[in-house]
């Protein structure tokens, strides 16, 4: 579908108006109704623009088809716009002709084309990809579809860079929401791998992946021991790292090691890429198993947010690290009470195998630090059952070292509406993972602040950084919608961590 901007009366005959329910409701129905053909009165009586309210008004004037009317409620925030405009789409779809038009001129909207282009774009995506009947691509999804968007004249610069950006972005996450989605003979370590080297080779970005030969010689330990009950798909660590081309001009330096105070921003991703978390020997119940199809979000939010850096191509520095690998039952698998070493040199008595995605993440978080020194770490990964306990679905543990960091990842979460919610990070926590036999043990013996000790793990592998991030987001990346009956992928983190890197 291609999206046009335009200050002129758009031509096509099926047409969208959204509307708020604000002191200007009346007058912009009276407009619509005299736009119409129809009396005021009964479109101010039958429409009162609640959230997600339509009504849809058929041939009544010459020229026109259909004309929509789109609630967006009081006081829409930037959120409330994609999840308006992606229900809409999603729902209506398949009665949409290959061109439409949306007036955003009439409510004044212009200044939420990202959030509106963006909801609508990703109502194209579906989750039955492997159904044999998959399903044809709705009309007003396929390649010479037209959107035709009218806007108002001093609008028409911004909307249409911003129409870029969120087209850009709903695209990147429907990639993304395709691989949590994956089932587990889809998608396994390698996959992850593909993507990145083909992401990267289409925007423009550098991807590093070791096989595990070449990770035992790195000695990524960690990740090689959750990786050993999986004989058929072995483990693989992936670096991608984008370097903005306004980097290598003027002020920002471009060596990518440069130390200088003038080099571009370097931020540091680490992603929890579980590709299938059976629990391991610690085997975890049958019930919603499946899920753990989804428990490599984090490297999905990582892999999104490079991908969609390069796209955008946003003058930062940007290192992408993924430790893949599934968790799998075996007779070769990591055995509770093992004692493991790290790529730290750290060494790990294993309590727990299903607590293995802080394993993993230990191996990048201490990668990235050590041969990038990013100036900023953020860590993402499906870890605990606990941090839904205390969150729910509704926001994301942010757990951080670094106020500054911590207040602009919140912020931005509210805007995107990736919500995060601190919990603390305080010592207090650390003694609970003292092992008697190694270095740490990877669970704590209270079964109480979970998210919270697994944070602290995480800590114990960033070598004093003093700026870095945790994002638990076990009740996030995959979960329950109107877009499909079970649960399915969000492309949480996506948004999140390309609008904090814009910013
Ligand atoms: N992948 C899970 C966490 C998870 C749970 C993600 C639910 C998404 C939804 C993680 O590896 C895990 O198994 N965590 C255990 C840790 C436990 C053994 C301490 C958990 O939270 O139950
Ligand atoms: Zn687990
Ligand atoms: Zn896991």
């Amino acid at each position: 579908m291609k999206i046009n901007i335009t200050t002129n009366n758009t031509v096509a005959k099926t047409i969208v108006f959204p509307l708020v329910d604000n002191e200007k409701l009346a007058e912009n129905l009276s407009k619509i109704a005299k736009h119409v053909g129809l009396s005021a009165e009964t479109l101010q009586q039958d429409f009162k623009a609640g959230a997600k309210e339509t009504l849809v008004l058929y041939g009544a004037i010459e020229g026109l088809e259909k004309v929509y009317l789109l609630g967006l409620g009081k006081t829409p925030k930037a959120m409330d716009f994609v999840k308006v405009f992606r229900s809409f789409f999603y729902n209506s779809k398949k009665k949409l002709p290959k061109n439409v038009g949306l007036k955003l001129k009439l409510a004044g909207l212009e200044a939420h084309t990202e959030q509106i282009v963006n909801g609508i774009c990703l109502a194209e995506y579906e989750v039955g990809a492997y159904k044999t009947d998959a399903k044809k691509v709705a009309e007003f999804f396929t390649e010479d579809a037209i959107l035709e968007i009218q806007v108002a004249e001093n609008c028409l610069e911004s909307a249409e860079k911003s129409a870029e950006i969120g087209q850009a972005t709903a695209e990147t996450q429907a990639r993304i929401m395709a691989l949590v989605d994956a089932p587990a003979n889809f998608k396994y370590p390698q996959k992850l791998a593909e993507f990145a080297i083909e992401s990267g080779k289409k925007y423009g970005f550098d991807v590093k992946v070791y096989d595990e030969k070449q990770c035992l010689e790195l000695g990524l330990h960690a990740l090689l021991a959750v990786g050993r009950g999986s004989t058929e798909n072995p483990a693989r660590f992936i670096v991608m790292e984008y370097l903005s081309p306004s980097a290598t001009l003027g002020e920002l330096v471009a060596d990518s090691r440069s130390t200088s105070p003038e080099r571009s921003r370097r931020v540091g991703l680490v992603g929890k890429g579980v590709t299938f978390d059976t629990g391991g020997i610690s085997i975890k119940g049958s019930a919603s198993m499946s899920y753990m199809k989804s428990d490599m979000g984090g490297a999905g939010a990582v892999l999104g947010a490079v991908e969609l850096a390069a796209k955008l191509k946003l003058p930062v520095h940007l290192i992408g690290v993924i430790p893949a690998t599934e968790n799998c039952v075996d007779g070769n698998a990591l055995k509770p009470s093992e004692v493991i070493s790290s790529y730290s040199g750290k060494t790990i008595e294993v309590i727990d195998t299903d607590a293995e995605g802080r394993l993993v993440l230990a191996d990048g978080l201490a990668y990235i630090k050590k041969n990038f020194e990013p100036d900023v770490i953020i860590d993402l990964a499906t870890l605990t059952g606990n941090c839904i306990a205390a969150l729910g679905y509704v926001a994301a543990g942010l757990l951080s070292n670094n106020d500054e960091l911590a207040n602009q990842l919140l912020e931005t979460g509210q805007e995107t509406g990736e919500k995060l919610w601190r919990l603390p990070l305080w010592d207090d926590y650390k003694d609970m993972m003292n092992s008697d036999v190694a270095d740490i043990k990877n669970l704590s013996s209270l079964p109480l602040a979970g998210a919270i000790t697994a944070a602290k793990f995480l800590e114990t592998f960033i070598d004093g950084h003093t700026k870095w991030a945790h994002l638990d987001i076990a009740g996030l990346a995959f979960g329950d919608s109107e877009f499909a009956k079970m649960k399915s992928a969000t492309a949480y983190g996506v948004n999140l961590l390309t609008t904090f890197l814009r910013k």
